[in-house]
């Protein structure tokens, strides 16, 4: 599964801690995948407990869900000392964790920086889905908008605009950009 992994380019996965599930990008170093958590479920369940799956996935709304805590249909698999969701192929393993001081533009905080060591292999399989540019935006969208949820932000207020802008000119209909589109109104008020 490793192998699927271009060492020191940034993937999007789902990481499914003790009692989370939540989007992550890792990159690949090794035989390990490395990522940064910002404070949250996730960072609070690994300093608790350091094991943790991950699993790739194309579907983005399940992506975008699991990032802004809505309702999915997923199902968890409980396996001894893990948790996974069920049908999507991954590995599970233990994380070797490290708090640090992290600083930028909105200050200084606390940030986890994770090794994921894996221990074993998931089985599953992806769905069909063609790829498209609008689902590109989508994710960009959501992640701006999980950063604006605690920066408030106007440059990023502009930029989830100019997304949503090439989001519906390319097609793009999903209710999870509406849902952003009316969060940010209501938080930019
Ligand atoms: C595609 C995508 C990738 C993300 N990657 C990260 C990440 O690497 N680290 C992080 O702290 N948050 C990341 N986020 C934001 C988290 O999903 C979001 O803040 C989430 O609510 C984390 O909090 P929780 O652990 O309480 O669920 C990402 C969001 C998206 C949409």
């Amino acid at each position: 599964m490793l192998k699927y992994f271009t060492p020191g380019k940034v993937y999007e996965v789902l990481l499914t801690t003790k009692s989370n599930v939540t989007p992550v990008g890792v990159v690949r170093e090794g035989e390990t995948l490395r990522f940064k958590l910002f404070k949250g479920r996730s960072f609070d369940d690994l300093l608790s407990t350091p094991e943790a799956s991950i699993q790739i996935t194309n579907d983005v709304q399940l992506i975008v869900k699991s990032a802004l805590n809505l309702d999915t249909d997923i199902d968890i698999v409980s396996n001894k000392r893990w948790r996974w969701i069920k049908g999507l192929p991954g590995l599970y393993g233990i994380v070797q964790r490290e708090v640090t001081l992290w600083k930028d533009e909105l200050g200084e905080t606390e940030v986890l920086q994770g090794k994921f060591i894996p221990v074993g292999e998931i089985q599953g399989r992806l769905s069909l889905r063609p790829f498209s540019r609008a689902d590109c935006l989508l994710v960009e969208m959501a992640v701006l908008f999980t950063r604006f949820k605690v920066s408030s932000e106007e440059e990023t207020c502009k930029k989830i605009k100019a997304l949503y802008e090439l989001y519906k000119h390319l097609g793009g209909n999903s209710e999870l950009a509406e849902y952003i589109m009316e969060n940010l109104k209501y938080r930019s008020e």
